[in-house]
């Protein structure tokens, strides 16, 4: 028998893998062929979707994209012995876009059934947690804390230091919330490891609730990734069922449990504290610190709040040691980091690398430049209110302190490329607008001043006293920098003044530049 792996994660399923897999079951059926089609999650090369692998003893060979009627052909052409076909990308682990990667992370994603847990305990599977319950809860968090890890959420506040605050409150009830709110633009990590490898994230959470003593773990998911919803409460039960999750975790005389609650579709429920509103029931709005969520969190208690890859890097933390991990990446940016390449790009997808690659690489090399074939003009990282870098930045290294220092951040790690069409004057007043929309209108700031960067950006636009409107936006930025009360109204000055300071150009001056272009 021959088995074939298709991905179900939701990228793949958009371009028609669900398609390409059942014409393959028809196909096999009606021709007598023994094979066994296995849904993965994607390896998170997007362009090649849907990606149909065999299974060959060199390794699974891959042939994408394959449409559902691409599949008669391919099967014709010799694809179950892995012969040569203008699809056929050779042997999967060998492309170099996913052979020259570090995968932690996402070591197993696109490779497992992310609904088996046989299968994932094959692949080192739980391994992380039995080394935790060995050690302690006290080496676990110092384990963390050596690794370097930092909260790949955002912030990058260090997790292991997070950690050993909520283990040293005194003993209550505690929890561990998973971040799954995943709203930045150009963002997919999160959820193709929920897709594509759902018990590593269980098996992070039991490792953090064993740590600091929680016994009740939440995931917060965004509504819009119903897949991630149904894989998650599949791999939990499982979990529970074999003993991972319940009264007597892994037969460590601890206890620890979990579930999914669903989100209701605003941005700032990503932020940890309106996210802890929100999870209980509340409208999302944010919260003054301190008190820290560390000291009082959800429902009053002392709560862990990590984003899905913080806690899905953990295993493999506790399985391979800290000092390993720690070993990837420069300055204190440890580790690696999983990375989203989208917007206006040739080949985007998931790029798990050691932290120290440049922006420009990132662009050009592995994203292959834009699309479109059209000149890159600006990338935007870390989302909505991540900052435009122009092409003059591109030798800025991937890592946190690089990006801050050159006028951004990484957030969560997502990179949208955009062309020379692009309209800067425009994406600045995109950033005003979001705010607008998405403010939770706790703080003046950020609810009256995103409204009145909008009217100045339209104003700006129009041509309408330039230099003074620009003036009051910069002074406006920085009231919006200074006085909001969380990132949301805090950051959004960084896309409209890096487009300022970037491409001046644009503001007032559009016609002119895009003549010029012609
Ligand atoms: C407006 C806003 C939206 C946010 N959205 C997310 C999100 O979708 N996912 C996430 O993990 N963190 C998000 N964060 C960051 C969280 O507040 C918090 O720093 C993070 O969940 C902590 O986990 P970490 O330390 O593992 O990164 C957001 C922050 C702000 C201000
Ligand atoms: S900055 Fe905006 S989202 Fe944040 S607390 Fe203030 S009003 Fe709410």
């Amino acid at each position: 028998m021959t088995c074939i792996y298709i991905s179900r994660d939701s990228g793949a399923l958009c371009v028609g893998a669900e398609a390409t897999a059942k014409k393959f079951r028809e196909e096999a059926e009606a021709r007598g062929l023994d094979v066994e089609i296995i849904r993965t999650g994607a390896r998170g090369m997007y362009w090649l979707e849907p990606l149909i692998e065999i299974e060959t003893p060199q390794g699974r060979v891959g042939y994408g994209p394959a449409k559902a009627s691409d599949v008669p052909d391919l099967i014709d052409a010799g694809i179950l012995e892995a012969k040569p076909h203008d699809k056929c990308i050779g042997v999967v682990d060998d492309y170099p876009w996913l052979k020259n990667q570090t995968r932690l992370t996402f070591a197993r994603c696109g490779i497992v059934d992310p609904r088996s847990l046989a299968d994932y305990q094959a692949h080192k599977g739980y391994e992380g947690l039995k080394k935790a319950i060995q050690v302690g809860p006290k080496a676990t968090v110092e384990e963390v804390i050596t690794s370097g890890l930092r909260g790949r959420g955002g912030a990058g506040f260090p997790t292991g230091i997070k950690w050993r605050t909520v283990a040293e409150t005194p003993p209550q009830q505690k929890y561990i919330v998973c971040n799954a709110d995943e709203g930045d633009s150009g963002t997919f990590a999160d959820r193709m490891i929920m897709e594509g490898d759902p018990f590593v994230l269980i098996e992070g959470m039991t490792i953090a609730g064993l740590a600091v003593g929680a016994t009740y773990g939440y995931i917060y998911l965004r509504s819009e990734y119903p897949h991630a919803f149904e894989t998650l409460n599949i791999a939990i039960a499982e979990a529970r069922k074999a003993g991972f999750l319940g009264d007597n975790v892994a037969g460590s005389g601890l206890a620890y449990d979990m579930e999914v609650r669903l989100g209701a579709g605003a941005y700032v429920c990503g932020e940890e504290t309106s996210l802890l509103d929100s999870l209980e029931g509340k409208r999302g709005e944010v919260r003054a610190k301190p008190p820290l969520p560390a000291h009082v969190g959800l429902f009053g208690q002392p709560s862990v709040i990590n984003n899905v890859l913080s806690l899905a890097t953990v295993p493999i933390i506790m399985s391979d040691g800290g000092e390993y991990y720690r070993d990837f990446g420069m300055g204190k940016s440890r580790g690696t980091m999983p990375i989203q390449l989208a917007g206006n790009i040739k080949h985007g997808g998931l790029y798990e690398t050691a932290f120290g690659i440049s922006l420009g690489e990132l662009v050009d090399e592995v994203g292959g430049g834009t699309y479109s074939g059209r000149p890159v003009r600006a990338v935007q990282v870390g989302g909505p209110l991540g900052a435009y870098f122009p092409r003059e930045k591109f030798d800025t290294p991937f890592d946190y302190e690089a990006f801050t220092a050159a006028g951004g951040l990484i957030g969560h790690g997502g990179v949208v490329v955009f062309d020379d069409t692009v309209d800067m004057a425009l994406q600045a007043r995109f950033a005003m607008e979001f705010c607008a929309i998405e403010s939770c209108g706790k703080c003046t700031p950020c609810r009256i001043g995103s409204a009145r960067g909008m009217e100045l950006m339209d104003k700006i636009m129009a041509g309408e006293e330039r230099e003074s409107n620009l003036a009051v936006l910069e002074d406006l930025c920085d009231t919006m920098k200074w006085g909001s009360l969380c990132a949301l109204g805090g950051f959004a000055p960084y896309p409209v003044m890096s487009a300022l300071h970037h491409f001046p150009e644009d503001f007032g001056a559009a016609k002119k530049r895009l003549q010029a272009a012609e």
